[in-house]
């Protein structure tokens, strides 16, 4: 019964549709191949911005910025066609479009990459291996070149003859959404697949093939009424302040882009055709079905919810009783949870000044006016209590200028909570992504790389027992009214969330700033913090952020940008603008410096990084230089 119901639906959709006279103009079959409205293989058919090409021989062919792919299909209901990529150079592990640069979308253009696609990157270089992209053993490229091994008449044999790096990825982020780079610097071979079932045995994967999809065309320009059909009227296209004209559709009739017609609306007068009851029938099963679900989650979620508060409480307990009997380090003050509550206004919504991965941040005014920012780590759940008070004791006794100020911690409430000496002027991160980063001179900056060094060192070197920071980044690097640096944050994730570590590498450290050998053995040493510091000090050389997707795929990774550069010998074309303009010879000599520093941090085998106190001595040294009097 159902079926029939929808089909009568269906039936008076077509039919209503049908009634619609085709407005745009339709191009001709390209040989056997329709060529559906919009897109244009002629100027006098078409939308024009969907251009296409016939070839004699009947083919379609796309063409790129700077090149062209032959059409192998077109879906005009999904508004999507699919391209064919470019073949390998004979016998080599490199396709014919890198002199191109691979595939590149002209972005003005209606067109983009669809998701649908997954890309291999072959016979990459091992800059790669750093790059978000999957470039790992198991990497479905890897499948890829076994599988197709030893059949001579494709280049990928030639993939296979040497066991050269090979990434994967899903298209359709906004850096992928317009170009498929190959270059010699990167990946020097690409296949895309569309669609692809990873399950399947390579022999029955699809055709290769590049997947775009088109916008939805607007009505179609004309001149004059004579232009458009008897559904629609030539009038000026309020959205263009160019004088342009369309075929707008008269009054019950509307738009549809894919038939690239005006249809006529359909208006449901018949009760019985339209089957209210059924959808409603459907509609209250479905909802039933969710609220069901919603029910059994939320209960859940309550249970676990009791079980952590008790645990918590009896937590709680213990702690504070360990806490009376500790006689240990005097230089912070512990305060009472009443004094913290105080302080913050019972944790006010409005004094919120952040949460981060750790936990949120308050700001307080303790009972004297000093202003404070008040923390409470998030706490993971395998972590014994004795460890987490011993470690929240040891942060509650480092103490450096270089460091925000811990002025004490309190362990009465739920949580650890640490008070810090309030930090006004906000994080490196934000002054370098602001509109006003010429604020930060060269000078300024290595100020603030030589500070924050040192007080990582400190950390390294001089706190007992060391304590490693695990989340140096330029969010955590906060600024003074005189844009001195102080290093915030330190050691905090430690407390928080190490029950995870091993699954999420959310859970210790930040992406784009992630010493890479952590993903050997799960464990973050000084010489990872080392590794991060060197991505913060390539933020301050670029004024670029450690992570952005606007940058090319191969590129998105701050530290595999800049090490590209430093291979090709172009390392001034990673510095800031901003910085170079204006800037000495010798204060051009130190922006290399310290790139080169930095570049050193980010060895990828953490014996080959220097180590904190080095690199703040460096720092030291190339200061000397940028403030020296260039000699006459
Ligand atoms: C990989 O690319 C390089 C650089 O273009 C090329 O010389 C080499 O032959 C390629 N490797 C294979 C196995 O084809
Ligand atoms: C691609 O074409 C554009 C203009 O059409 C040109 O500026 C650019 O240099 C070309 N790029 C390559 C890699 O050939
Ligand atoms: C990209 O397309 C726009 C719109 O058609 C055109 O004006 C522009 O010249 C194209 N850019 C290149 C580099 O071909
Ligand atoms: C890489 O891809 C393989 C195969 O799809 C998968 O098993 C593996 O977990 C992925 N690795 C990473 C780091 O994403
Ligand atoms: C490579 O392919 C062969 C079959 O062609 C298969 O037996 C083997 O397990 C594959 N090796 C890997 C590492 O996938
Ligand atoms: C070898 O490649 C050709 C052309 O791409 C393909 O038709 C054929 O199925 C492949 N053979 C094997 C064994 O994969
Ligand atoms: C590509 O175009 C489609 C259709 O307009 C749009 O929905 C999608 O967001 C675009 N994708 C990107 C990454 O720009
Ligand atoms: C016709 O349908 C379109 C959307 O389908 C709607 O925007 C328009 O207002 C409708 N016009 C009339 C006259 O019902």
């Amino acid at each position: 019964m159902d079926y029939y119901y929808l089909l009568v639906i269906t039936l008076l959709l077509l039919t209503c549709a049908s009634k619609g006279a085709l407005s745009a103009r339709r191009c001709p079959d390209c040989g056997p191949t329709p060529v559906p409205y919009p897109l244009s293989t002629g100027p006098t058919c078409g939308d024009q911005l969907y251009k296409l090409r016939c070839n004699a021989g009947g083919s379609l062919l796309f063409d790129t910025l700077n090149n062209t792919y032959a059409v192998t299909s077109i879906s005009r209901e999904i508004q999507r066609l699919t391209i064919q990529p470019s073949p390998f150079l004979s016998n080599t592990c490199v396709t014919a479009d890198i002199s191109t640069q691979g595939i590149q979308l002209n972005s003005s253009l209606p067109f983009n990459i669809t998701s649908s696609n997954t890309i291999l990157y072959l016979n990459c270089t091992n800059l790669l291996l750093s790059s978000p992209l999957n470039c790992t053993s198991s990497s479905l490229c890897h499948t890829f070149i076994n599988g197709t091994s030893g059949n001579a008449t494709d280049g990928t044999a030639a993939c296979g003859r040497n066991s050269e790096i090979c990434c994967t990825f899903r298209a359709g982020g906004s850096s992928t959404s317009y170009s498929i780079r190959v270059r010699d610097a990167g990946c020097r071979a690409y296949r895309s697949f569309v669609n692809l079932d990873y399950s399947l045995p390579v022999s029955r994967w699809p055709q290769p093939g590049v997947e775009l999809q088109w916008i939805s065309p607007r009505e179609p320009v004309c001149g004059t009424q004579s232009d458009c059909d008897s559904d629609s009227t030539c009038g000026p296209d309020p959205s263009s302040n160019s004088g342009v004209r369309r075929c707008f559709c008269n009054s019950g009739f509307h738009w549809d882009a894919i038939g690239g017609l005006c249809a006529q609306n359909v208006t449901c007068q018949d009760a019985d055709g339209c089957g209210s009851n059924r959808t409603g029938l459907i509609a209250g099963l479905s909802t039933g079905l969710g609220a069901g679900l919603i029910l059994a989650i939320i209960g859940f979620l309550l249970y676990k919810r009791h079980q952590r508060i008790k645990e918590a409480k009896e937590r709680l307990a213990r702690e504070r009783e360990e806490i009376l009997n500790s006689g240990g380090g005097k230089s912070a003050k512990n305060f009472t949870g009443k004094e913290i509550k105080k302080a913050t206004n019972n944790f006010s919504r409005d004094r919120l000044l952040g949460a981060g991965g750790y936990g949120e941040v308050y700001k307080g005014i303790l009972s004297d006016g000093t202003v404070v920012a008040i923390k409470c780590a998030k706490l993971g759940n395998t972590k014994g209590t004795d460890q987490v008070l011993n470690e929240v004791r040891i942060l509650c006794q480092v103490n450096h200028k270089n460091l925000v100020g811990l002025l004490g911690c309190c362990v009465e409430l739920e949580q650890p909570l640490m008070v810090y000496e309030y930090v006004p002027n906000g994080a490196l991160l934000d002054h370098l992504q602001g509109l006003n980063r010429k604020q930060l001179s060269w000078t300024s900056r290595l100020d603030i790389a030589h500070t924050t060094a040192e007080g990582l060192a400190y950390l390294h070197s001089s706190a007992v027992p060391p304590i490693y920071h695990r989340d140096v980044k330029s969010s955590n690097i906060l600024l003074d009214e005189k844009l001195n640096a102080k290093v915030s944050d330190f050691g905090l994730s430690r407390l928080a969330h190490t029950d995870l570590s091993h699954i999420s590498t959310c859970a210790q450290g930040t992406i784009g700033y992630l010493d890479p050998e952590y993903y050997k053995n799960y464990q973050l040493t000084d010489k990872s913090d080392v590794y991060s510091f060197g991505v913060v000090l390539l933020e301050l050389l670029t004024s670029q952020k450690a992570v952005d997707f606007n940058r090319p795929m191969d590129d998105v990774n701050l530290a595999v940008y800049v090490r590209r550069l430093v291979e090709e010998e172009k390392i001034m074309d990673a510095v800031d603008p901003i910085l170079k303009e204006g800037a000495t010879n010798l204060e051009l000599d130190t922006m290399k410096a310290l790139g080169f520093l930095a570049v050193g941090c980010l060895e990828e085998h953490r014996q080959n990084r220097p180590s904190m106190k080095e690199v703040a001595e460096e720092i030291e040294y190339i200061i000397s230089i940028a403030k020296s009097k260039p000699a006459e």
